[in-house]
């Protein structure tokens, strides 16, 4: 049997980093981790509870006793928090417009850095996210950075919102997309920046399949 490997995936906001991700695990019988999804989580979490999600120490106290959970499910696994289903709750703009906050406090990072670390221990995992190559799993054998236009992203968010009934248009998507980047790179702790030895994919003008493809080809060569 083919040795289980770490594999990371980073990129901007609707690089398509999730979708191609969750391919290469299943293809692959991997776990696939979802990080963006656990900062989504922690800023729901705070909301709920009133918390300013610039308060470093507040969010660590909070985080001390939160439990985040990925749980399989079909057609998507889903995302627990403190026992609750919060899976379409943390995809909501109120979330989305104020992740970056939260993403940016030092507890936080330290804090959901640990759990990733734990989660992909055994190998055998697709993770996606803004420092996974860089910060979470700097020896992952294989690391991907998927860029792509903003137009093109926020035509594609426009598309997945539009099937979970998200009304945003088009061109405050772009704008958002692009404020976003901005912070999610800017940050002083672990921002989103391209690992040196990650390997860059272009997907503005491809397909799903094709991204997936081109990663299958990378990881193959990586195997043998
Ligand atoms: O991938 P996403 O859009 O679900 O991520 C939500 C936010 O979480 C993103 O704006 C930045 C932050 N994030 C991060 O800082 N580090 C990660 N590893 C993953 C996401």
């Amino acid at each position: 049997m083919k040795r289980k490997i770490q594999i990371a995936i980073d990129g901007p906001a609707s690089a398509g980093k999730s979708t191609v991700a969750k391919l290469v695990a299943k293809k692959l019988g991997y776990i696939y981790c979802d990080t963006g999804a656990m900062y989504r989580a922690v800023t729901y979490a705070a909301m709920k509870k009133d918390i300013r999600l610039d308060n470093d120490k507040d969010l660590n106290q909070l985080l001390q006793k939160l439990s985040i959970e990925f749980v399989p499910a079909n057609p998507e696994q889903k995302v627990y928090v403190d026992n609750v289903d919060v899976t379409k709750e943390i995809r909501l703009p109120g979330i989305t417009n104020n992740v970056s906050i939260v993403a940016a406090q030092s507890s936080v990072r330290t804090d959901l850095t640990k759990r990733q670390q734990q989660i992909a221990q055994a190998g055998g995992i697709v993770m996606d996210g803004r420092d996974i190559g860089t910060t979470v799993l700097p020896n992952a054998q294989v690391k991907i950075f998927l860029v792509a236009s903003a137009k093109k992203r926020a035509l594609r968010r426009y598309k997945e919102n539009i099937l979970k009934e998200i009304n945003t248009p088009l061109d405050v998507l772009e704008q958002e997309i692009i404020e976003r980047d901005y912070k999610d790179s800017h940050r002083k702790i672990s921002p989103l920046v391209q690992a040196s030895d990650a390997i860059e994919i272009d997907t503005t003008e491809l397909t799903i399949d094709e991204v997936v493809r081109e990663i299958m080809k990378i990881i193959e060569n990586r195997l043998n």
